[in-house]
């Protein structure tokens, strides 16, 4: 290389006040990779890499410049563009920089003589991981971090609670994860398959395990926003403790952690035990997550057991309400409230809006985008995931190969053309867009290489889309994406991500007879 910087045994790293994290950051994984010591340096040291902040930067952009016969040098906006920045540096040293271990010892790795000047579009690029469905032991956790970090993803939207699993340790409510966090058996394949896996399935996070899951995603410029699933998606929480459930319409004593998929119709009771248990619930995940936003879910509560309920009914009328849509509303209200008065905010999927949405309260709009563009009318923060573009449960080919059982076709084009804000958004309404996020559901998903091939390389076409301010869909070059990702391919498999193969299934996929196979049956799976 005639013109830019070197790295090898003499690079020293630089870090101004507040850029220590990304210095940390740095040595550990970059030093790791390409087997250099990093150590730190003085400002003036030759081909060193100097870490700054520079307040004419907006929060989260950066400037990398690579000078020959001088150094790398990253300014920030704040301490996360710093290290956004590192992700970039990343980028430019090659797949190489990717891996844990050198593979070249003693290399020397170039970096071409340039200045990159990059800033977010959006501030919440985020993504969810249900971990309800299937538990993902802690090390998945702490590398899918990993992962949103090179692709400069900046929220974890943990699904900690639903029908099939309770995953978090919550000290004055133990049967929660005594008996909510194992099931004993699981549905196998689709909701209408009939088969079901005969082993018990479980696991939970300990609040150490939150503790330092949170600590570690803060690191990389994370926010975890936790979910609390209230008042459908229950049926774990009502088999650990029975009198959450509607006990006048069925016999909850005998429910038990879900095996199947779908949406279950035990929910909770809108009594005010409930309302007291799951405040002591949310005052143990405040002091557990800093997070600004706590997620409620308030997806799929289905009504019919309110309806039958003649302590749902003497609730509706004794609070002046019209139906079971504001009896809903009156109970994510009150969470709502309860939030805002410790400093949070609440956000909710979008059947929030149904029955009243809550003052202040964020929507996290996925059927479509109808939610989202209500809401933001209404002067509501929102987050676009319609499942439309960004479910990667969600299959990505057509093809009975595909190992998913899951109707919709969404493939890696759809989600290149995915636009958060959507057209007939007036100025004031698209500046209610936080952002965008992709979920992560996971029924079909048993481990961590099944979320990678749901994942990837999906996941890289909705980080460009949430970071980039790019042209509109028609518009969208999405070949030069395609392109690029042959470069990305290299650094996934450097990181050892079980993407789906570009070019189609694997050949132990085209086996016929193979688990996993789509079923026939309705979609969509929930
Ligand atoms: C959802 O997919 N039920 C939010």
């Amino acid at each position: 290389m005639r013109c830019g910087v070197l790295f090898d045994e003499d690079t020293r790293l630089w870090a101004a006040p507040g850029t220590e994290g990304t210095e940390r950051w740095l040595r550990s994984v970059l030093g790791a990779a390409l087997g250099l010591p990093l150590p730190a340096g003085p400002e003036d040291a030759r081909d060193s890499v100097r870490l700054q902040l520079d307040d004419s930067l907006e929060p989260e952009a950066y400037r990398l410049s690579v000078i020959a016969n001088w150094g790398v040098e990253i300014r920030g906006g704040d301490p996360a563009g710093v290290f956004w920045g590192a992700q970039t540096l990343r980028q430019l040293l090659g797949p190489e920089a990717f891996r844990r271990a050198p593979v070249r010892p003693g290399m020397r790795y170039g970096i071409p003589h340039q200045i990159i000047e990059d800033a977010p579009r959006f501030p919440w690029r985020g993504l969810m991981l249900d971990v309800s469905r299937h538990f993902m032991p802690k090390e998945g956790v702490l590398r899918y971090l990993d992962l949103m970090a090179a692709h400069k993803l900046n929220v974890f939207h943990f699904h900690l609670t639903d029908d099939q699993g309770w995953r978090i340790e919550i000290r004055r409510h133990p049967r929660l994860t005594e008996v909510g966090s194992w099931r004993a058996r699981t549905k196998f394949g689709h909701r209408a398959s009939p088969l079901w896996e005969e082993k018990p399935h479980g696991g939970y996070y300990t609040q150490d395990d939150i503790r330092e899951i949170v600590a570690y995603a803060a690191e990389r410029h994370i926010t975890v926003v936790p979910e609390i699933d209230v008042p459908g998606h229950s049926q774990a929480a009502i088999a650990a403790y029975p009198e959450l459930g509607n006990t006048d319409v069925i016999d909850t004593a005998s429910l038990t952690v879900w095996d199947s998929w779908g949406i279950s119709p035990n929910v909770l009771a809108p009594t005010d035990n409930t309302l007291r248990f799951y405040e002591g619930v949310f005052e143990e995940v405040l002091e557990l997550f800093p997070s600004e936003f706590i997620h409620v879910g308030g997806d799929e509560c289905l009504k019919d057991q309110w309806r039958a309920s003649p302590a749902a009914r003497a609730r509706i009328e004794e609070l002046g309400l019209a139906d079971e849509d504001e009896l809903q509303s009156w109970f994510i209200g009150h969470f709502a409230k309860w939030l805002s008065a410790r400093g949070r905010r609440l956000i909710g999927w979008d059947e929030i809006l149904e029955g009243g949405i809550a003052e202040g309260a964020a929507v996290s709009s996925w059927r479509g985008y109808g939610g989202g563009i209500a809401a933001a009318r209404a002067g509501h923060d929102v987050v676009m995931c319609p499942e439309q573009h960004v479910y990667l449960d969600h299959r990505q080919a057509d093809g009975e190969d595909e190992p998913v059982p899951i109707g919709y076709v969404r493939t890696l084009e759809d989600v290149y053309r995915f636009e958060p804000v959507p057209p007939g958004l007036d100025e004031s309404g698209a500046r209610r867009i936080l952002g965008a996020q992709a979920n992560v559901w996971t029924e079909v998903m048993e481990d961590h290489a099944r979320v990678d091939y749901q994942a990837f390389p999906r996941l890289a076409a909705f980080a460009e889309v949430a970071w980039s301010a790019l042209p509109a869909p028609p518009e969208r070059d999405f070949a030069g994406f395609e392109r690029r990702m042959t470069t990305h391919y290299r650094r996934l498999d450097a990181l050892g991500v079980a993407y789906r193969p570009p070019a189609g299934p694997l050949p132990w996929q085209r086996r016929p007879g193979v688990p996993g196979r789509p079923i026939d049956g309705p979609p969509p799976n929930r």
